[in-house]
């Protein structure tokens, strides 16, 4: 989604600018831009691939500037819209991350007031009201806190001035990061843009504004008054990640789950003891002895994950588990139980629906542990707690190594949990011996991957896929058919099996393909019903089941996976259903990495 890299120093800021840019790609953008100072501001901005823009680029000197990559919230994909934005007189530039919810009456203002305005973007008003103020004699800071002061919304926001030598960035709901560097400074959305520079990272959080030279910065409340900001701890080193040998970034991540599993649990699992240890989920026995339910809330393939995740420590656990939609879990006031657990799960951890509903729980009085990916990103930074999966960097828009670790973890969560109540051990032990175990036959799976073009042949000729799961396996159709659908633009629907009778059935005429997640998993059978009624209706079964199993006799493509314990099932069961989605997006031509109008981390609501 937008994103944001700026630098000043004493380096050439195009070339840095458009790195940065580069860094950024891979969240979604649809067109994207610079602004240096060099005396002047020379800015330049285009529709489509960031390296189309930079080919273009004019000759730009200075040492300090701006830049975004925009993804098209208020008005289409076009040139005039896309940041920076600058002033009538040209002196001032902005880059905005964020979205403006009293814009259309911000904008209707300048109007009268005869600016000329010359985009249809919300974030366009920001360098007209703070030249507006400038030529009332405000200084910079004053003029953006006056501005800051009419705007209803989030920002991440930086501003240029032609006549200043410094750059002011302001955060409201959109992330932000600094990082110093010897004797310059940058500003990211992503503070992994900025890690190949410097590990001095600052997050500035909402409500701050930092005005920032190529030696120093301050960090300050709205009002002005200057803040103490900690260094970001980011743990780990993010580390690149090239494509290697791999043509595509979501085939390489597919490949990585057995390696990025291992580094989910491994240290984690306790053997002898038939349980696990999240250090970030340690709950005292007090507060677990009294524990209500426990809810958890994610968005796309996080909000798959939750659905396990919620099965999970109902069996391991015996405790009540919901998951939520995020971006639906603010709009009906939720009654929260400050005694309750709430998990929120993310890869980016910067989705801004996630990140909402963890702020009203926290605002009713509960904590909310994270179960996030990006280290130091935003909804870690807002839970305070939590886990980090260990994923590793995931380039691809289709999430899948993500979805694997955010169960991975969750099934740590599930048996530590368990474990810490009325899980024996000897079961707490058949469960981590099939962990560990989990990334060889993950392995051993994409070895032999089996029948994929064979279901991709029938799901590309196809209007549409219906996706059918039960029980644990009824989430694992969801993933699959959002994979399938995101990037390979088919319609596909996914239900569980036993609803499929109550309507989707609908659907099904001769050659119809239907994928089915039919594990060995004690629900099976009623899983049968559903492919024989299928079946009965001339339909194509795209089976996916355990390996040696009988029920492969009814698939038309028959799809064997290693067989584990049914809870554990998922790790497998999603396999196939990834390379299906991806096999089919390459069929088709269509871009696997970047598909048409997804954003890798939606940042905004
Ligand atoms: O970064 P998050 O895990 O919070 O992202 C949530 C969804 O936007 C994400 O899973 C999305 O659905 C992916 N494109 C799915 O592949």
């Amino acid at each position: 989604m937008c994103g944001i890299f700026g630098y000043i120093g004493h380096r050439n800021a195009s070339k840095l600018l458009v790195k940065g840019l580069l860094r950024l790609e891979y969240r979604g953008y649809d067109s994207s831009g610079v602004v240096v100072k060099n005396g002047q501001l020379q800015s330049y901005k285009d529709i489509g691939k960031i390296s189309e823009m930079a080919s273009s680029l004019p000759r730009m000197k200075g040492s300090m500037g701006i830049a975004h990559t925009r993804w098209a919230t208020h008005g289409g994909v076009t040139q005039d819209n896309a940041h920076p934005h600058l002033s009538n007189d040209g002196k001032v530039a902005i880059v905005h991350n964020g979205i403006l919810q009293n814009s259309d009456t911000l904008r209707k203002r300048l109007v009268k007031l005869g600016v000329k305005l010359n985009s249809e973007t919300d974030s366009e008003i920001f360098c007209h009201y703070i030249a507006m103020e400038l030529d009332r004699g405000k200084e910079p800071l004053e003029a953006l806190q006056n501005v800051l002061a009419l705007t209803r919304g989030t920002w991440g926001l930086c501003v240029l001035f032609e006549d200043y030598d410094f750059v002011l960035c302001a955060r409201n709901g959109s992330p932000l990061i600094i990082g110093r560097g010897k004797d310059e400074m940058f500003i990211s959305s992503d503070p992994h843009a900025i890690r190949e520079h410097t590990d001095q990272l600052v997050a500035l959080e909402d409500g701050q504004i930092a005005k920032l030279n190529s030696l120093d910065f301050q960090v300050m409340q709205t009002d002005g008054k200057e803040v103490k900001s900690n260094l970001l701890d980011l743990e780990e080193d993010w580390g690149e990640s090239e494509l290697g040998d791999y043509p595509h970034f979501m085939l390489k991540e597919i490949h990585e789950q057995s390696q990025s599993l291992q580094h989910c649990i491994s240290g984690r699992l306790r053997h002898a003891e038939g349980t696990s240890v999240l250090g970030g989920l340690q709950i005292r026995p007090q507060e677990l002895a009294q524990l209500p339910h426990v809810r958890l809330i994610g968005c796309g393939t996080a909000l798959h994950a939750a659905q396990i995740g919620q099965i999970l420590i109902e069996q391991w656990a015996r405790i009540p588990a919901v998951s939520h939609v995020a971006s639906e879990f603010n709009a009906n006031d939720p009654v929260i139980n400050p005694k309750a657990l709430h998990l929120a799960i993310s890869q980016s951890g910067e989705t801004a629906d996630t990140l909402s509903a963890v702020k009203e729980i926290q605002r009713k009085g509960a904590d909310v542990y994270g179960v996030v990916n990006v280290v130091g990103s935003s909804i870690a930074r807002q839970c305070g707690k939590g886990v980090y999966i260990h994923s590793g960097p995931e380039q691809s828009v289709a999430s899948t190594k993500a979805f694997t670790n955010m169960v991975g973890a969750l099934a740590l969560f599930a048996l530590q949990l368990g474990r810490s109540r009325h899980l024996s051990k000897t079961k707490g032990k058949s469960i981590t011996r099939e962990m560990r175990m989990l990334p060889d036959k993950i392995r051993s799976y994409l070895e032999n991957p089996g029948s994929i073009d064979e279901a991709v042949e029938l799901v590309t000729k196809a209007k549409s896929v219906l996706f059918l799961g039960r029980g644990i396996s009824s989430p694992v159709a969801s993933e699959g058919a959002l994979k399938l659908m995101e990037i390979a633009y088919i319609p596909c629907l996914a239900y569980p099996a036993g609803e499929m009778k109550h309507g989707p059935i609908a659907l099904i005429e001769q050659d119809y393909p239907v994928v089915v997640i039919a594990p060995n998993d004690g629900v099976q059978d009623r899983t049968l019903n559903a492919i024989h009624e299928c079946k009965a209706r001339g339909a194509k079964i795209i089976l996916i089941h355990e390996e040696g199993d009988p029920i492969s006799e009814v698939g038309d493509v028959c799809i064997s996976i290693p067989s584990t314990i049914p809870m554990l099932t998922p790790l497998l069961s999603v396999l196939p259903t990834q390379l299906i989605a991806y096999h089919a997006a390459l069929a088709l031509e269509n871009d696997v990495d970047r598909p048409r109008n997804l954003a890798k981390s939606v940042t905004v609501e």
